[in-house]
């Protein structure tokens, strides 16, 4: 069995966040995106991982390199341009041969990980295995119609769902997914879609077989879904205090603080996750809120956000929350008289001032 993961795509939700920095590698609870897809598959038993890519971005092989860090082998398989999903598995033929894979969306979180879907779809012996969860909007997605506890149609984004389910970010198939994939068309939205590759195999007479996330999953496609996917893989995380806390500081609840923080004259209330380097002085740290390596936190309140690397915020009074900080941005108020908002910010930024 191996295992083809999309890095690629546009990006263009999670702007401006994604104008410097691939989607795949944004930080939820300190950890890159596709870190979760790297170590689910590898739970799942399988070493031989096809990584798509935009071509000519090296940005996700620069961090990856051959995959050794994970126990993995990863080959890189760069995409001309984003044509769709069904384009991903198209150009993966020559890497994955005959074999059984895995295709996971490299954009998506799912809490316990990926293993029992191959077991389920091993022991079904079915060409294509698909994972549904329920949503309150399937508008969004790939959606199923399922008559008989069995899949009859399969939706690209429709206006009007068939089901309240979702098809998910986990696709398990056969070779038979590779004659689908060649003999599709391309969309109104000028993409080979997945969705129309599943329903080419139904239309054949292949069974697609399916099972239900009953924990929970999350496409990290809008700025919402990540700070919301944040929360959900923050309610995990462990108290594990080895930074440096002062006296004067009150640590509450799951808060893992790394080694070389420290906290001073500050109160942080979990499920909170503190990293290398990260100072946090005068301030409140409020649930659901990751900083990541050598951010600094000085006369401020926040909660709820995902703050990456090395960002200053300094003087926030009024509380931040629902906030998404990249890496080295900056949001300070000066404390002398004028007192005024001082703001630089790129294009397609969001600042709501309340
Ligand atoms: O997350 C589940 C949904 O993912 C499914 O319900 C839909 O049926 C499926 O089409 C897909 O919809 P999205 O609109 O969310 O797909 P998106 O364009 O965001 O791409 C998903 C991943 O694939 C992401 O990792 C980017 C990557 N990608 C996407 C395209 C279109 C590529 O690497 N190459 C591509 O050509």
């Amino acid at each position: 069995m191996k295992a083809l993961i999309t890095a690629g795509g546009k990006g263009t939700r999670l702007r401006p966040i994604t104008h410097t920095q691939n989607k795949h590698l944004i930080p939820v609870a300190n950890k890159k995106i596709l870190d979760y897809a790297l170590e689910y598959v590898k739970e799942a038993g399988i070493t031989e991982v096809g990584i798509i890519t935009n071509k000519g971005d090296t940005e996700v092989q620069d961090v990856y390199g051959d995959g050794s860090d994970f126990g993995l082998n990863l080959t890189y398989i760069p995409q001309d341009s984003p044509r769709g999903l069904a384009d991903c598995v198209r150009i993966a033929q020559p890497f994955i041969g005959d074999e059984p894979f895995v295709f996971y969306l490299g954009d998506n979180i799912i809490v316990g990980g990926i293993k029992r879907f191959v077991q389920q779809f091993q022991e079904n012996g079915t060409s294509c295995h698909l994972v549904l969860s329920k949503v309150p909007d399937p508008e969004r997605f790939g959606v199923p119609e399922i008559k008989n506890n069995r899949i009859v149609r399969v939706e690209e984004k429709p206006e009007k769902a068939k089901s309240d389910f979702a098809v998910t970010g986990i696709y398990l198939y056969d070779h038979n997914i590779f004659e689908a994939v060649n003999n599709i068309e391309m969309s109104d939205r000028g993409e080979l879609e997945i969705s129309d590759a599943h329903q080419y195999l139904i239309d054949k007479g292949l069974e697609v077989s399916y099972s239900e996330i009953t924990g929970w999953w999350k496409d990290t496609g809008k700025p919402r879904d990540l700070i919301e996917a944040n929360r959900l893989v923050l309610d995990n995380v462990e108290r594990k205090i080895e930074g440096q806390v002062d006296d004067n500081s009150i640590i509450q609840g799951r808060v893992n603080i790394a080694k070389s923080a420290q906290i001073i004259n500050s109160q942080i209330r979990g499920p909170v996750i503190i990293g290398e380097g990260v100072k946090v002085k005068d301030s409140y740290i409020g649930p659901y809120t990751s900083l990541d390596k050598d951010t600094h936190v000085k006369n401020s309140e926040l909660e709820f956000s995902i703050i990456m690397e090395e960002v200053k915020i300094y003087n926030q009074t009024s509380r931040l929350e629902n906030s998404i900080l990249g890496k080295n941005a900056a949001v300070a108020k000066s404390l002398r008289k004028p007192a005024a908002n001082k703001f630089i910010i790129g294009e397609n930024s969001r600042v709501a001032l309340l």
